[in-house]
C-alpha cells in the first residue's frame, strides 16, 4: 500500500479564532510595558503562542456537545460518576477527587498524607510542585538520568531518574515519597520508560516510600513506551497507560494538559485512608468531593478528553508535530534539547547565545527577543524560573539556560510551526548578535518567573 509522506492535522477546523497581526514597533511598545516579562504580555499581542500547552488546547465537537450534558448538582452529580469512571479506566484507582487544577491536587496531598520523612525526590519536579513542598517544609531533590546531562545525547528516555542515586537516598536520606513526572517538563519534555518507572517502584517498595506520579502528560509518555520500548509496539495507549499506573501508589494530574480541558485536575489514590484525609482537605479549599472546584460541564469535557488524548492518530500527529518543529530548527542549526521531548521543543539558549552570561539570563534574552522581533510568545525555563537570590543578595543560577516552545494541542497547523522556525532563523540571524542579556528589576522571591520585572542591558 502506498505510504503517505505529508503529515497532515487528523482534523478539521470546525470554529476559527482570529490571530490580530502586529508590528515590531508595536511589540516594542508592549514588551516596555509589560517590562520585559512575557507573562505580563496581553494575549491578543501575540501572533503565536507557545508559552504553554497547559489548558491551551483546542476541544472536539464532542468535548464541546458534552458540555450541555453537565450536571451542576452540588453533591453526586452525574458529571461526576462518568469522569470518575473514566478516571478509574484509565488508571486502575479506585479513589478518584476532582481538582480545579494540578497545583492544588499537589497542595493537598503534600499537605495531607501521612509522609514520612525530609525530602522529596524526583526525575525533575515541575515549578509548582516544587514550590507546594518546599512551602509545606519538604526538602526537594531532582535526579534525572546521566544521559540527561549529555545535551548531544539522543536517548530515548531522558526523562528517567537515576536510579543509582535514588537508591543511595533512599538508603541514607529520610525520605518522604519519590515523585515521577510524566513526560519530565522542567527536563526538557522527555519521556520515561516502562523500565525506569518500574524499577523505580521495585526501590520504592524495598524501602517502603510511595511512589507518586505527576501523570499530566501521560498519554504522550505513553505514545514513547510504545514507539520507543522494546516490547510495547503492538500493546494500545490505554493498556500502556494502565502498565504505568499500576506501578504507583497515587498520582496527581493537571486535566489541562493531557486531559483536553481547559481548566481541571485529579488525585487518584489505591488508600481509602489517605483518601478519606484528601477529602477533608478537598472540602475547605475545592468544593465538594463530586466537583472539586469544577462545574459539571468541565468534568464531561475531562471524562472525554482523557480517552481522546489516548486515541493512537492523535498521538502520531502530536508526536510528529513536535518533531516537525524540532527537526527543522535542528536543520538550520538551532541549538536544542535532543531528542525531541512530547509536548514542546527547547532551545539551549547558553549555546544559541554565548557571549551573554548566566548573570544576563540568556533564555530570558532569547524569549523576549524573539517575541519582539516575531510575535512568537515562547517561555524560559532557567535562571530566572529556578534561580533564586539568596538573603545577602547573592543571585543563584540554574544549571540550565532553556527556551521551551510549548505546542498547544490541536491548535496550530504545520504551516504555522513553519512560520515560528523561520521566526527564530532570522532572529538568529538580524538579531541575535547584538543582544547583551538583562537584568532583574523586581522580583518577588516565590516563582518570581510570573511577575518579575527586567530591563535590557
Ligand atoms: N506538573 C507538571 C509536570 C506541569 O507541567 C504542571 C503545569 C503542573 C504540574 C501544574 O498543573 O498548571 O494545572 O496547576 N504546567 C504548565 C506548564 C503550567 O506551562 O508547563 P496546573
Amino acid at each position: 500500500m502506498y505510504k503517505f509522506k505529508t503529515l497532515i492535522e487528523p482534523f478539521k477546523i470546525k470554529s476559527m479564532e482570529p490571530i490580530q497581526l502586529n508590528s515590531y514597533e508595536h511589540r516594542k511598545k508592549v514588551l516596555k510595558e509589560a517590562r520585559l516579562n512575557l507573562f505580563l504580555v496581553p494575549a491578543k499581542e501575540v501572533i503565536i503562542d507557545l508559552l504553554t500547552d497547559s489548558g491551551t488546547g483546542a476541544m472536539s465537537a464532542d468535548q464541546w456537545a458534552a458540555l450541555m450534558k453537565g450536571d451542576e448538582s452540588y453533591s453526586g452529580s452525574e458529571s461526576f460518576y462518568r469522569f470518575q469512571k473514566s478516571v478509574q479506566d484509565i488508571t486502575g484507582m479506585p479513589y478518584v477527587l476532582p481538582t480545579h487544577q494540578g497545583r492544588s491536587a499537589e497542595r493537598i496531598l503534600f499537605h495531607t498524607l501521612p509522609l514520612k520523612g525530609e525530602y522529596v525526590v524526583s526525575n525533575t519536579l515541575f515549578d509548582t510542585t516544587r514550590a507546594n513542598a518546599e512551602d509545606l517544609g519538604f526538602k526537594v531533590l531532582d535526579m534525572p538520568c546521566s544521559e540527561f546531562y549529555q545535551a548531544q545525547s539522543e536517548f530515548g528516555f531522558k526523562g528517567n531518574i537515576n536510579l543509582l542515586s535514588l537508591e543511595k537516598v533512599l538508603h541514607h536520606k529520610s525520605v518522604a515519597c519519590v515523585v515521577l513526572t510524566i513526560t519530565n517538563n522542567s527536563a526538557g519534555g522527555q519521556p520515561v520508560s516502562m523500565e525506569n518507572i518500574k524499577s523505580t517502584s521495585i526501590l520504592c517498595k524495598k524501602y517502603n516510600v510511595p511512589l507518586v506520579l505527576d501523570a499530566c502528560r501521560f498519554a504522550e509518555n505513553t505514545y514513547f513506551i510504545k514507539t520507543r520500548e522494546k516490547g510495547y509496539r503492538d500493546q494500545s495507549p490505554l493498556e500502556i497507560s494502565r502498565k504505568i499506573f499500576d506501578q504507583v501508589d497515587l498520582c496527581f494530574v493537571s486535566a489541562k494538559k493531557d486531559g483536553l480541558a481547559h481548566i481541571g485536575g485529579f488525585i487518584c489514590l489505591r488508600n481509602e485512608q489517605w483518601s478519606e484525609e484528601c477529602k477533608k482537605r478537598l472540602l475547605i479549599s475545592e468544593g465538594f468531593p463530586t466537583y472539586g472546584g469544577l462545574a459539571g460541564r468541565d468534568l464531561e469535557a475531562i471524562a472525554l478528553g482523557l480517552k481522546e488524548a489516548l486515541n493512537e492518530s492523535y498521538l502520531q500527529y502530536r508526536i510528529s508535530s513536535v518533531e516537525y518543529l524540532h527537526g527543522n530548527l535542528r536543520k538550520i542549526g538551532i541549538p536544542l534539547v535532543l531528542p525531541a521531548g512530547g509536548h514542546a521543543v527547547y532551545i539551549d539558549a547558553k549555546a544559541a547565545l554565548p557571549s551573554i552570561p548566566v548573570s544576563a539570563y540568556p533564555a530570558q534574552s532569547f524569549s523576549v527577543g524573539l517575541y519582539e522581533f516575531s510575535g512568537v510568545r515562547t517561555c524560559e525555563i532557567g535562571s530566572v524560573m529556578f534561580g533564586k537570590e539568596l538573603e545577602n543578595g547573592e543571585p543563584v543560577f540554574h544549571n540550565q539556560e532553556l527556551v521551551r516552545l510549548a505546542l498547544p494541542r490541536r491548535v496550530y497547523t504545520f504551516s504555522h510551526l513553519d512560520y515560528v522556525c523561520e521566526a527564530v532563523e532570522a532572529f538568529m540571524k538580524e538579531k541575535a548578535s547584538s543582544l547583551r542579556g538583562v537584568r532583574i528589576v523586581h522580583a518577588p522571591p516565590v516563582l518570581r518567573h510570573f511577575s518579575a520585572h527586567f530591563e535590557w542591558l
